[in-house]
């Protein structure tokens, strides 16, 4: 029989689990702390002589650290003590002195039409599989073909085609004796008072069953083939069997590949994963049409710690990351969080595979982000931050997010991770204490004037490991304001190229995507195509890098840098840039030398060495204040210079 939600609630509410947990373990009298509901035992599921069973009140669940085991009261009792979930039920209901509910019989006879229902679903699915292998199914089955789906993997996933038709399907049903209200329950017609005679709900379509975690269809997809339908894709009404945002595609078929170390990948389609599957990634989901919901995000918790959402890497992509991110950012918990990969832009897994095969996707698995990141990437990118209002602003942003988390110790890193972010974006303050407010309880972080070498080194330890973070490594898409100006005015006013030439080609620039498009520029002038702006735009159009100009230009606007613009008098472009250029090389010139810095306290935590450091930092320090001085050729530049 089945119990009501609310009814096992109560029962977690009044039995503490440790009382039930307690019955067969013995807790460990050093690590416990019983006032606080805090319990420790060896774990009852795996033979260990020290304590890595962890058992929370508070939360009324248990965890090992050892064999990774966990559960509420119920599954403890059916894990470890073999009961039956009524029997276990049972058991506890006793022990929190509730009456069992008394048997509910509509809510059966609904367990027994779900049944029902299932075996209607999965008639439907054998139905479309058989008419894409019909005459029928011609047209469908060359447009598998076509998108490069293997036979195989059509069978794997169950491919099949709805004909046109509207009623095929009801009328096959029909015939194997589904009553017509069972139908209309799967959401497989339309139906409904103002349609007098119901009718098949997908039609002409590439079918995509849809199957919940113990592989049963509940409901499926569907794929128009001709460009010119509305609805690309259609999905199942919700029903009974399905809703929407509480499923994920290929779930079950994702959590028996997983590995070890393996996590989940969502990405946003069925092709996708389709596609991805067949590049041999089994490990992929996706949701159903809608952005990822926060149901979805606790599916994947319970598979993997730290899934990967995949996004594609336009404007739109990173927009559906970043809500992704505020999603899941209350949620996280130790250990448990999401990653963040971008694919290239205008690209999604399918056609990256299909193009640049399984290894590209590999690479883009590779350069995910921390959901940390994300939110710093968002906080930061394309601002300026040149007045002390700005940046407050920013660390007034940083908190608010930071403060939406609920688990208490992430929340607390968190707001360490982002102080140190910021102290490193905006350079270490010189002789001067740490602002009001911005030492916690978490302030260990040190570079002020008279510290320790041995202080200072814990303070480096922090600034290494932000640039070797996936941030620092920028995967192309991030241009630093400064570098973005100074290519931009180039191309802007190209007569500029010709002037500093020699300063212009040995330029330094950290972003991949610039050094492209100065690469372009440069060859041109080389060739003579840099003679005037449409010339050199139509260089670089042909050299296929119109994208990223554009993008450059975007963010310049942005930033309000009105005179690396076609509009500026070239010589207000000219001073602007001069000064930009010197910045640039200053800049580069002081981060290479702090590197040298760095490494050689790390090696010889010698007080000289220490005040080298200090010294170049103070340098740049100097740099960035010039710069905020200047309009707009701001401090973002900063951190993002680190390489
Ligand atoms: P996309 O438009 O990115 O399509 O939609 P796709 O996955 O690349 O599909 P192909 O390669 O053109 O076949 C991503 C997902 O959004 C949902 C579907 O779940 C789709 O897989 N979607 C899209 C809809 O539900 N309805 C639509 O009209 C379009
Ligand atoms: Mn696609």
């Amino acid at each position: 029989m089945r119990f009501p939600p609310s009814f096992l609630d109560e029962i977690r509410d009044r039995v503490p689990i440790s009382a039930v947990v307690g019955q067969r373990v013995t807790w460990d009298r050093r690590k416990t702390n019983a006032a606080k509901g805090d319990y420790w035992a060896c774990c009852p599921f795996h033979g260990e002589r020290t304590p890595s069973f962890h058992c929370e009140d508070r939360k009324g669940r248990y965890h090992c650290f050892g064999c990774g085991v966990s559960g509420d009261h119920f599954r403890f009792l059916t894990d470890l003590g073999g009961l039956s979930f009524p029997e276990a039920v049972e058991r506890l209901a006793d022990m929190a002195g509730l009456p069992l509910p008394a048997r509910d019989e509509r809510e059966e006879e609904r367990a027994r039409q779900r049944a029902s229902l299932h075996d209607v679903m999965e008639m439907a699915a054998g139905f479309f599989q058989q008419q894409l292998q019909s005459a029928a199914g011609a047209k469908a089955r060359a447009y598998l073909r076509e998108r490069g789906l293997a036979p195989a993997t059509q069978q794997k996933f169950r491919i099949g085609y709805a004909p046109d038709s509207r009623n095929a399907l009801k009328e096959y049903l029909a015939g194997k004796g589904v009553a017509p209200d069972q139908i209309e329950a799967c959401g497989l017609v339309r139906h409904g008072n103002d349609i007098p005679v119901s009718y098949d709900w997908f039609r002409d379509r590439i079918m995509f069953p849809i199957e919940d975690r113990r592989e049963r269809v509940i409901a499926f997809g569907g794929r128009a083939m001709s460009p010119e339908v509305a609805a690309k894709y259609m999905n199942s009404p919700d029903t009974e069997l399905f809703h929407k945002g509480e499923v994920l595609y290929n779930l079950a078929r994702a959590r028996k590949s997983l590995g070890k170390d393996q996590p989940v990948i969502a990405v946003e389609g069925y092709m996708d994963v389709i596609a991805l599957s067949q590049a041999g990634f089994d490990n992929v989901v996706a949701p159903l049409g809608t952005a990822l919901t926060e149901n979805q995000m606790e599916l994947l918790w319970k598979m993997t710690p730290e899934p990967v959402l995949c996004f594609d890497g336009d404007a739109a992509g990173l927009r559906a990351a970043w809500r992704a991110a505020d999603m899941i950012l209350p949620a996280v918990q130790p250990g448990r969080t999401a990653r963040f990969a971008l694919l290239p832009e205008g690209k999604d897994p399918d056609d990256l595979v299909r193009e640049e095969g399984a290894e590209a996707f590999r690479a883009v698995l590779a350069e995910a982000r921390p959901l940390s990141d994300l939110l710093w990437m968002r906080e930061t990118t394309g601002a300026v931050f040149e007045t002390p209002e700005r940046r407050a602003e920013l660390e007034r942003s940083l908190r608010e997010l930071t403060a939406r988390i609920r688990d208490e110790s992430v929340r607390f890193h968190y707001s360490q991770d982002m102080r140190e972010r910021v102290q490193a974006f905006f350079g270490v303050s010189r002789g001067r204490p740490p602002a009001a407010g911005s030492g916690g309880p978490g302030q260990r972080r040190s570079g002020q004037r008279g510290s320790t070498p041995g202080q200072a080194a814990g303070r480096l330890a922090v600034s290494d490991s932000l640039s070797r973070s996936a941030l620092a490594r920028r995967a192309g898409g991030v241009m630093p304001l400064r570098e973005t100006a100074i290519i931009v005015t180039l191309i802007s006013h190209p007569s500029l190229i010709d002037e500093y030439f020699d300063q212009v080609e040995t330029l330094e620039l950290t972003s991949a995507d610039l050094r492209q498009l100065h690469a372009a520029l440069i060859d041109a002038a080389a060739h003579g195509e840099a003679s005037d702006r449409d010339r050199l735009r139509q260089a670089i159009k042909t050299a296929g890098m119109e994208e990223i100009l554009e993008r450059a230009t975007l963010m310049v606007r942005g930033a309000r840098l009105w005179t690396a613009l076609e509009d500026a008098a070239v010589e207000d472009a000219r001073e602007a840039f001069a000064q930009a250029l010197h910045l640039q090389r200053s800049a580069r010139t002081l981060h290479r030398e702090l590197k040298l810095a760095e490494t050689a306290l790390d090696a010889e935590p010698t007080d000289e060495n220490y005040r080298h450091l200090i010294e170049i930092q103070a340098q740049l320090q100097d740099l960035q204040a010039t710069e905020a001085l200047i309009e707009g050729f701001g401090v973002s530049s900063g951190r993002s210079d680190r390489s």
